[in-house]
């Protein structure tokens, strides 16, 4: 497999073939096993990444500034309301500096309509890699993780179900780059994905027609529905997860008279009933407990959350070690 990642960016993993996925996979893989064995890996030695965050963050900012160590490099968490961002000074300055003093730069910014295009503004004008650490349209870094995750715990990922399942939530509105992220990623591995979802939820008409497409061309297979026992019955991977109503309704209000009418959308020990002995309850966290999910069910034997959480280091690894290192 001849993978070169120099000067790469990952702001979707719709950027990256099927060929650089599988290393990014085994890279994490060897990463996670020398981790546990406390072997050296410090394959980018004194290089620099910057962590500019927008929002608050507990895994990415850890995984990658954890990851970064790790791997012999430093990082610097910067806060954009301390930077001059925050006086107007725009994505092109900063990505030209900051390029000229370290080797790569993350950043999350999930402003609706705003993040991506914030995020490809730093990568036209960046000299080194761009990660995405979430924008209002996708994060691949989570995305992989639940890859990795789902590959450790089942023999094949062709034909199983994977249900991408909205639900209540009243915490924050959330963005949808997590289930879009999701809905591009999986049926390109042949899985049959379903997303259920109640009206007023829908992630973007083109996100649709890709996942559709590559379903077909993966030998996998998409299903929409507003009917959450249909997404649960006979499911291998669940993952019920709050998200948005930001394509329809662009507003900044967390509570509205559509979010109280779907109360009811929430992951029951009922539900989880439906679905197959063994199925895996999934969730990027943070979780909204007892609104998004019942205790029951984020605490019970079906719960990967922990280990889907652990995978965000080794996949952040391992994305840092192929784009900042190249090969
Ligand atoms: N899942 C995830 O991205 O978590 P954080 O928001 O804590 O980084």
């Amino acid at each position: 497999m001849a993978t070169d990642f120099t000067g790469k960016h990952l702001i979707t993993l719709q950027d990256w073939g099927l060929d650089d996925i599988e290393r990014l996979l085994e890279v994490s893989s060897d990463l996670k096993a020398k981790f546990a064995r406390r072997k050296l890996t410090d394959y980018l030695k004194n290089q620099t990444i910057f962590l500019m965050f927008f929002e608050a963050s507990t895994r990415t900012r850890n995984s990658m500034e954890a990851g970064i160590t790790q791997l012999g490099g430093h990082a610097h968490f910067l806060d954009t309301s301390t930077m001059q961002i925050s006086h107007g000074e725009v994505a092109k300055d900063t990505a030209i500096i900051l390029s000229r003093y370290g080797h790569a730069i993350a950043c999350r910014n999930c402003f609706w309509e705003v993040g991506n295009g914030y995020l490809e503004d730093l990568a036209k004008w960046s000299s080194v890699p761009i990660i995405n650490m979430q924008s209002d349209l996708y994060h691949p870094l989570q995305a992989i993780a639940d890859l990795m995750t789902m590959r450790e715990k089942m023999p094949a990922l062709s034909g199983n179900k994977v249900s991408i399942i909205w639900a209540y939530a009243t915490s924050h509105k959330k963005p949808i780059s997590v289930p879009l992220s999701q809905v591009l990623l999986f049926p390109r591995f042949g899985m049959d994905v379903c997303l259920a979802y109640p009206e007023g939820y829908e992630l973007p008409d083109w996100v649709i027609r890709q996942a559709e497409a590559s379903a077909k061309k993966h030998g996998g297979s998409l299903t929409l529905t507003h009917d959450q026992e249909e997404a649960y019955r006979d499911a291998a991977v669940v993952i019920p997860k709050n998200w948005g109503s930001w394509v329809l309704n662009p507003g900044d209000a967390v509570v509205d008279d559509l979010l109280e009418a779907n109360r009811h959308w929430k992951c029951t020990q009922q539900r989880m009933d439906l679905a197959r002995d063994n199925v895996m309850y999934m969730h990027a966290l943070p979780a909204d407990r007892e609104n998004e999910v019942e205790s029951q069910v984020i605490d019970g034997p079906n719960a990967v959350i922990y280990d889907e959480a652990e995978n965000r280091l080794h996949t952040s690894k391992a994305v840092m070690t192929l784009t900042m290192g190249g090969k």
